[in-house]
């Protein structure tokens, strides 16, 4: 009996020894130690041993099952090495590796960052309102009255509360008026909302950088040099921009800026590229009646405001001819711009 189980465990070990796959390991181990392996059936007749022998035949029915799963184990893992060995040795680790492509900023983005350093040298500082906007803020406050077609249901975005989606980011003069102490120096850069028909140069979304500046004696040469400054930054010295008068209900008087656009093949001609005034002082008074401090008295401070299109701006500097590429996403498009 005894020998039974020495001669299984060799046969065990032996056939271990000669196993070259996983899937063989797995029939040995069953083979020997499964419900019906020969290990298990000859432990089965441990009830047919007289008493005074059982435990020697137990020490040495374990010593056999232990020895065959530590083969078993040592088996395992030298086959495991090999596959992965295997799974690997088709790999040439002294190939150059593939590129990783390297993201790019959007063109708005470039042009907006700009756009924004030019004018926080100028001691501008960034603020910022919500997109959803109040009547109040978008056109009360500004001066626009009721029959204005900017207000029209065909024009902008209403929601069922009354609230809108801004249709130009003046918005936040109003809301950074309600608050600031003058002098006001600030820029919103922002998306702006219209229920335009979409072509080349109109998107029903679209983003605009406003800039707001109030103090005690600020005047049209203030803005006329800001801007003029502003506009040869970003598209160089011998820029040609010309001040239109324009109309706009929370400005007066109001101007449409032109640049000369130089583009190649292509006869030089104006562009509008963005609108500007000086505050209205009813602009002031609407907004100081909404203050308990007196200090947007249109006596005491006066302002000017500019709003411009960043799209617009960005197709200029690009020679972006189609407005809907900026919001395609196509690669070969963007990455031009790296
Ligand atoms: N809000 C105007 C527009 O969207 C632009 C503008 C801003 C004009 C500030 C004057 C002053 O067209």
């Amino acid at each position: 009996m005894s020998q039974d189980v020495q001669d299984i465990k060799t046969e065990a070990l032996a056939a271990i020894s000669r196993v070259d796959s996983l899937q063989s390991l797995d029939e040995q181990k069953i083979s020997f130690l499964g419900k019906k392996g020969k290990l298990t059936v000859a432990q089965a007749l441990m009830k047919t041993i007289p008493n005074e022998e059982k435990k020697a035949f137990g020490q040495l029915l374990n010593e056999a099952r232990n020895a065959i799963n530590s083969a078993l184990e040592e088996k395992l893992s030298i086959l495991q090495n090999e596959a992965d060995a295997a799974s690997v040795a088709s790999i040439d680790l002294t190939l150059p590796a593939y590129p990783t492509p390297q993201a790019t900023l959007h063109p708005l983005t470039i042009v907006k960052d700009e756009a924004i350093q030019i004018l926080r040298r100028l001691g501008f500082s960034i603020a910022d309102g919500p997109e959803i906007e109040t009547e109040f803020h978008c056109f009360d406050a500004l001066n626009t009255p009721l029959d204005h077609p900017a207000r029209n249901e065909k024009d902008t975005f209403y929601f069922n509360s009354g609230k809108l989606l801004r249709t130009h980011t003046s918005s936040v003069q109003v809301r950074t008026m309600e608050k600031a102490v003058p002098p006001i120096r600030i820029i919103a850069p922002g998306s702006a909302y219209r229920r335009d028909e979409i072509d080349a140069t109109h998107l029903s979304v679209f983003n605009q950088l406003e800039g707001l500046y109030v103090a005690e004696d600020v005047n049209l040469g203030d803005l006329k040099g800001t801007l003029e400054y502003f506009f040869q930054c970003l598209f160089g010295e011998d820029t040609e921009i010309r001040f239109r008068p324009h109309f706009f209900p929370f400005t007066e008087p109001s101007f449409e800026i032109d640049i000369m656009l130089h583009a190649k093949g292509q006869k030089p001609k104006w562009v509008e590229v963005a609108g500007c005034g000086m505050v209205d002082p009813a602009v002031f008074s609407a907004i100081n009646k909404q203050r308990k401090d007196d200090l947007l008295n249109p006596e005491k401070v006066t302002g000017f405001a500019f709003g411009m299109g960043i799209d617009r701006l960005a197709m200029i500097k690009y020679g972006i001819r189609d407005i809907r590429l900026l919001i395609e996403n196509d690669k070969r498009f963007l990455s031009q711009f790296a």
